[in-house]
């Protein structure tokens, strides 16, 4: 082979390669499929020089070896790139859940000094919950307006209502219905507006345990589980035996049939709208288990055990210290200081 030949198929071989180098960088990535395909050309190429002897002879052993080594060299740097681009491309298409039965959550609340942080804590902890209305009524003649600020912070979907305590309840000495109003307007909201799913008392002073909500959303009719923190007791609860429901334990029966607390129980909806009587009374004490009677016919026995046959504390009746209101500011002695605007938000 003459000198002139043997050069042309070197520069023939070296177009080869890069034009297989280019192809990496081009098609390859842009298509983002990781492919053999460039590998394999190379290794066609290597072969066949290899089955021409005179070009082998021509194309040292040594060289051979050092294209070799910087094609894969080249590949390395490639590849890092392209697996992303290629798991993106290969991943599986995303399956859409249908959305579990949706919750009503209705939060009786007041203005006072712990109603902020009150609000604050149950609204965070209700951000973990999926499909959710929250029916927040106030106690008050309009709507707060730091609560609705809070409501719109969250991106819960949420409806602010008010229901003030009737006056003659609110004038009333001793030991008021509290919260009664605003309930009784969320269950008419409930009626006005919801078709199915269940609902919830949920007062602004208990700690929740998510796991909860992700229960009593399956709620065919009632469903109960333990109130922590709750009289000597220290807690109220279904008693149950065997799996099935045996009775109540409550530091406070009081010839109840539903001796429990606002926050032990859960209601479908599609079963309360079929109760037209539903309401909670003005009866300090026993406003659970009036609205409760209220759902009849309802027996304690159809309970739903949840919270593991009732085996787990998931809700506390926490309360919150009273705190006393905020006292005035002296707005000569704090003028232009960050006070003045604090002082704002303080009951
Ligand atoms: C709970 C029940 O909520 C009462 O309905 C029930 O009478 C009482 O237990 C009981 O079984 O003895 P309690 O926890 O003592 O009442 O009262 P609070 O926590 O002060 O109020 C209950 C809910 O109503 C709270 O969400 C609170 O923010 C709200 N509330 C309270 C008002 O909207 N207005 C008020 O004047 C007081
Ligand atoms: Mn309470």
């Amino acid at each position: 082979m003459n000198l002139y030949r043997k050069f042309s198929l070197m520069a023939v071989f070296a177009l080869g390669l890069f034009a297989v180098q280019y192809h990496l960088l081009t098609t390859w990535w842009v298509q983002g499929v990781r492919s053999e395909a460039p590998l394999s050309v190379v290794r066609l190429s290597l072969d066949r020089l290899q089955l021409s002897p005179e070009l082998t002879a021509a194309v040292s052993q040594e060289h051979l070896r050092r294209i070799v080594e910087e094609v894969s060299q080249q590949m390395v740097q490639v590849l890092p790139e392209c697996v992303p681009v290629a798991a993106a491309t290969t991943a599986r298409p995303k399956v859409v859940e249908p959305l579990p039965p949706k919750l009503y959550i209705i939060t009786p609340t007041y203005r006072r000094p712990e109603q902020q942080p009150e609000m604050t804590r149950l609204s965070q902890t209700l951000l973990h919950v999926k499909n959710i209305k929250w029916l927040v009524i106030e106690d008050a003649a309009a709507p707060t307006p730091e609560i609705t600020r809070l409501l719109k912070r969250t991106g819960i979907d949420f409806e602010h209502l008010v229901a003030p305590m009737p006056a003659k309840y609110k004038n009333k000495k001793g030991s008021k219905p509290r919260g009664v109003s605003n309930r009784n307007k969320g269950i008419e909201w409930i009626k006005a507006n919801a078709v199915d799913g269940v609902m919830y008392f949920a007062d602004d002073d208990n700690t929740y345990d998510v796991r909860i909500f992700e229960q009593m959303r399956h709620t065919k009719k009632v469903s109960m589980w333990p109130v922590g923190l709750l009289t000597k007791f220290g807690l109220s609860t279904p008693v149950v035996k065997n799996g099935k429901f045996r009775g109540f334990y409550d530091g406070w029966i009081a010839g109840r049939k539903f001796p429990v607390d606002m926050a032990e129980f859960a209601v479908n909806v599609k079963f309360l709208l079929k109760r037209p009587k539903a309401a909670m009374p003005y009866k300090p004490g026993f406003e659970e288990d009036g609205f409760l009677k209220s759902l009849a016919p309802f027996d304690p026995k159809e309970v739903e055990l949840l919270a593991n046959n009732c085996s787990e504390i998931l809700v506390w009746h926490t309360q919150s210290k009273k705190n006393p209101p905020s006292a005035p500011l002296n707005e000569t002695l704090y003028k232009d200081t960050n006070l003045i605007e604090l002082k704002k938000h303080m009951v």
